[in-house]
């Protein structure tokens, strides 16, 4: 599992914004198209945060099939990290190429740590991160739709791209969430990967 000090620093993020600054007009939002030529300038692996909230044995399972999805040997050249919302940062998000939600639905919303972190990186990062590409999960012991309607709410206002329907693990615990997750996953890092999003 990577940790906040497993991240690779490979490079800063400051440089980061310069190059896109400097490559790119300033009216195109920076997430969108541009990660492929970007990768050839940086030689750098793409990147993909998994920012999960993980309360449960079953939506730490979740969080470690959407992790194995992810990271499958079938897709090169895309870095997983994962953070619980509490970790994750602005810094994070802008270093991210694509980003995985996931969280519980408590009291017919998003977890209070998936709010806080919304609340934390939304004004650092309404800038830059316009066109970001994101996919939700969501662990509901018998709803989610006001999950899925508040994080779509808060993630228009950024101007992030949703690349797919949310996934909503719903009801009783069922093993087949595992693998719908691992699902996710996967089709997440391929699609990074091969610069569709
Ligand atoms: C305080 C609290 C409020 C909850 N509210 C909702 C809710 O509004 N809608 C829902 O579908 N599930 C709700 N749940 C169930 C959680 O989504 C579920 O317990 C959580 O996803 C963990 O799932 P697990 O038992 O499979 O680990 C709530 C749970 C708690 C503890």
């Amino acid at each position: 599992m990577a940790s906040r000090s497993g991240v690779p620093e490979r490079i800063r993020t400051s440089d980061l914004l310069l190059r896109r600054q400097s490559l790119y007009p300033a009216e195109l939002p920076g997430h969108l198209g541009l990660t492929t030529r970007y990768d050839l300038i940086t030689g750098m692996a793409k990147q993909i945060l998994l920012i999960a909230h993980v309360p449960s044995n079953n939506t730490q399972r979740l969080r470690d099939a959407v992790l194995e999805g992810a990271r499958s040997d079938d897709v090169d050249g895309v870095d997983v990290a994962t953070f619980t919302p509490f970790e994750a940062n602005a810094e994070d998000v802008l270093r991210a190429d694509a980003l995985i939600l996931g969280t519980t639905e408590n009291l017919g919303y998003m977890s209070g740590a998936l709010k806080d972190f919304f609340d934390r990186i939304y004004y650092p990062c309404l800038e830059q991160t316009q066109g970001l590409p994101y996919a939700l999960y969501v662990r509901a012991g018998h709803d989610g739709t006001g999950t899925c309607r508040a994080v779509a709410s808060i993630t228009t206002g950024l101007r992030w791209r949703a690349l797919a329907d949310p996934l909503v693990c719903r009801g009783e615990w069922q093993e087949s969430f595992v693998g719908e997750c691992r699902e996710l996953g996967l089709t997440v890092a391929a699609g990074v990967e091969a610069g569709i999003f």
